[in-house]
């Protein structure tokens, strides 16, 4: 098991956002959260990714085997934690050049990136010119989008979360965007030789168009609602709304 969350219970602002949450993601596989608006799927996320304002008042998240509930952002993220946040915010002073060699273990001394992070730049649309600017300022929503995934390949994360990655992006970007998140989830290599695992927040469920998830979940009520086949339950949300879904009986897990 690569992420083990036990009977979380997360309060934010002193409000009780999440409850008893049990979710279990093997090395390898890729699950998809859904849930409607304010379900507490960026809760979730926050709260995995360790920010202090997300108070965990009962449970406890395992990752590789440890107790990392108690651990501090910089921590996880060291263990092997990504994250592509839906809004990141904008890093004045610091050019996306320097953060892709710092997260690329480059020493900031080295001019330039390393051909295969200059590559992989360019294919995500990052020219010279672009390479020099601040990090997110002023960039447009595909951009952001694009700049939080070709930060996840400098940092190679054993385990990456992406929060509504398909929100506010076009279909070309999407595309691009989800050949790239693909890679960082192993998608290229045979089931059983995949080792990288990853969450996919998501309300439309769009992006499931092109990448290709092993498990679902509906989050309501900041509880799971039910687990399945992706597939299955993205069709009956689409055709009878979150709440007809999770009350119907065919789900594999209910709480
Ligand atoms: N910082 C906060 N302060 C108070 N309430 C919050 C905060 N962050 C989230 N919430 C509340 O928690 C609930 C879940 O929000 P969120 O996790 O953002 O949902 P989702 O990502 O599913 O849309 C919402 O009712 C939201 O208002
Ligand atoms: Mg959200």
């Amino acid at each position: 098991m690569l992420l083990e969350i036990k009977d979380l219970a997360v309060e934010v602002s002193g409000r009780q956002v999440l409850k008893d949450i049990n979710l279990s993601i093997k090395a390898g596989e890729t699950h998809v959260l859904l849930g409607p608006n304010g379900s507490g799927k960026s809760t979730l996320f926050m709260s995995i990714l360790g920010f202090p304002k997300y108070n965990v008042t009962n449970g406890s998240i395992f990752f590789k085997g440890e107790d990392i509930t108690e651990l501090n952002t910089t921590e996880r993220v060291k263990k092997g934690i990504g994250v592509s946040f839906q809004n990141p915010p904008a890093i004045r002073g610091v050019s996306m050049k320097d953060l892709l060699k710092v997260e690329s273990g480059q020493s900031l001394k080295e001019e330039k990136l390393t051909p295969k992070m200059y590559k992989l730049a360019q294919k995500l649309k990052f020219n010279d010119d672009f390479l020099k600017r601040d990090v997110n300022l002023g960039f447009s929503g595909g951009e952001v989008k694009r700049s939080e995934i070709l930060q996840l390949l400098a940092q190679k994360p054993d385990f990456t979360m992406f929060d509504e990655p398909d929100s506010g992006v076009d279909i070309e970007n999407v595309e691009l965007l989800a050949e790239e998140i693909n890679i960082l989830l192993d998608k290229d290599k045979k089931h059983r030789q995949r080792k990288r695992s990853g969450l996919l927040i998501t309300h439309l469920g769009y992006i499931l168009n092109f990448v290709n998830a092993d498990i679902a979940h509906v989050l309501m009520d900041g509880k799971i609602a039910c687990s399945g086949n992706p597939d299955e339950i993205l069709a009956d949300v689409r055709k009878e709304g979150f709440k007809g879904c999770v009350e119907c009986a065919k789900c594999s897990t209910k709480s």
